[in-house]
């Protein structure tokens, strides 16, 4: 398993908070928390908890280092939208000069939303459905990432009828397995990613015999949070070897080599992945191919920018366990509870009482409902506002409405301003769109 990846339980080393608190660009300020200058503290009060709240700075940081770590090869950063779909996140994303990454037809709509050129777009996404494939073709997305035989023979049918030439790419299952949770762990053989390896070649050659589409990207994504390039490399390896097969083929038109996300960051005591040695261990390799680099970063990009505020809502001591319960669930930050991640949590006004281990546990009604396990904590009180950190990557885009919960607000922070860039949602909107009294058909 990836360090550290899999307990919410423990402390934390000092000198790994400094870290975390460097690359989010936090700071505390007599007893007050600051991210990118602000006082948490307002933001808290001036929107309530819970919150999200992102460093624009801190995204901007994470850009410019890894396009400097590819800057010897052609490369091109697409950001996987998933990770973060906020059209502010987005826009700064898109005026740094990122592409994008997408999944899903309401990611393409969110792409389009914040000003991304459809060109620098590339659908990959494991199930695409023909409407999806016809909004993509329609909107003249850059590469469409294929998955199989048969979403080959939609995407067909779809630039048959709009009488478009597409590029495409193939996403290959490498079928190397990459030192991560197993949940985000996409690499090997017999999981639903990717083609297997051994269908890569007639499958383009399928593809070209179509007529309208294009081969020009060999994909991968071997898996999420990793922190060793070993998998890369591996996996690159793989890549190498087809990209020759296929050229001996005759497949002549390939352009981009992507190498998918995945690279991963430190939550708690992790070394993160340096995108300078991505670089450095996929470089030969990469240079052989003569393909263009494209690296499609999610995580790496926005996930120690965020984090989740929240307000303790109440103490209890119960089987021997403090608990401390606050307005934040598993709805809002799931990844505690669905992949037993560890999030550091951090007073935003420290008041040094003295306090324990505790248990920090939300409002949702199920026993799963942590954000955080065993944790070394002062003595909050009731009223008091946390900071959950490294919250920037799948935190809201995985919040749920479970329990009916509105989603939380999503906070900017930029130049030394703030805004909210989503308003909390509204619960009788949420209610809004059903129907008490159904109109039964039939
Ligand atoms: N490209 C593709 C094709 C992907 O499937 C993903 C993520 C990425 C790029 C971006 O991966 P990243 O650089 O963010 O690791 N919800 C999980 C992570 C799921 C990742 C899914 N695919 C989590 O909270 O850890």
């Amino acid at each position: 398993m990836g360090q550290g990846v899999l307990t919410p339980h423990g402390e934390i080393a000092p000198e790994s908070r400094r870290a975390l608190f460097e690359d989010a660009g936090l700071e505390r300020r007599g007893a007050s928390l600051h991210l990118g200058g602000i006082p948490l503290l307002d933001i808290a009060d001036g929107v309530g908890t819970p919150a999200y709240v992102y460093n624009a700075d801190a995204v901007r940081r994470q850009y410019a280092r890894l396009d400097a770590a590819f800057s010897g090869l052609p490369h091109e950063i697409c950001y996987a939208v998933k990770a973060n779909s906020n059209l502010a996140v987005l826009r700064v994303l898109r005026d740094l000069g990122a592409g994008a990454d997408i999944v899903s037809g309401g990611e393409l709509q969110r792409a389009l939303a914040a000003g991304f050129d459809a060109s620098r777009i590339v659908f990959s996404g494991v199930g695409k459905s023909p409407a999806e494939l016809a909004e993509a073709v329609d909107a003249g997305v850059g590469h469409i990432h294929l998955e199989s035989a048969d979403e080959l023979s939609a995407l067909a049918e779809v630039v048959d009828r709009a009488q478009k030439t597409i590029a495409v790419g193939i996403r290959v299952n490498p079928d190397v397995s990459a030192d991560t949770h197993p949940f985000i762990s996409t690499g090997q053989g017999g999981i639903k990613f990717g083609v297997p390896f051994d269908q890569v070649v007639d499958l383009a050659l399928a593809a070209r015999r179509q007529g309208r589409l294009r081969v020009e990207s060999i994909a991968m994504h071997i898996g999420s949070q990793i922190l060793d390039p070993r998998p890369y490399r591996e996996g690159l390896g793989r890549l190498a070897g087809l990209i020759a097969e296929l050229r001996r083929a005759g497949i002549d038109t390939l352009r981009n080599l992507d190498i998918g996300g995945g690279l991963g960051i430190r939550y708690r005591d992790e070394t993160p992945l340096a995108p300078e040695r991505l670089a450095e261990a996929i470089t030969p390799l990469a240079r052989e191919t003569g393909l263009t680099v494209v690296v499609e970063p999610g995580r790496f990009l926005v996930g120690s920018a965020g984090l989740l505020l929240t307000t303790v809502l109440s103490r209890k001591h119960s089987g021997g366990k403090d608990l401390v319960l606050v307005d934040a669930g598993m709805n809002d930050l799931v990844r505690p509870s669905h992949y037993m991640a560890y999030h550091d949590i951090v007073e935003i006004e420290a008041n040094e009482r003295p306090g324990g281990r505790m248990d920090i546990v939300g409002p949702v009604c199920e026993t799963g409902d942590f954000l955080a396990l065993d944790r070394p904590l002062p003595g909050v009180l009731a009223g008091e506002r946390l900071a959950v950190l490294g919250a920037g990557a799948y935190g809201f885009v995985m919040s749920s409405n479970y329990n009916s919960r509105p989603r939380a607000a999503e906070v900017l922070v930029d130049g030394g301003r703030w805004a909210v860039v989503r308003p909390r949602e509204n619960v009788v909107a949420l209610h809004e769109s059903e129907t008490a009294v159904p109109q039964w058909i039939g």
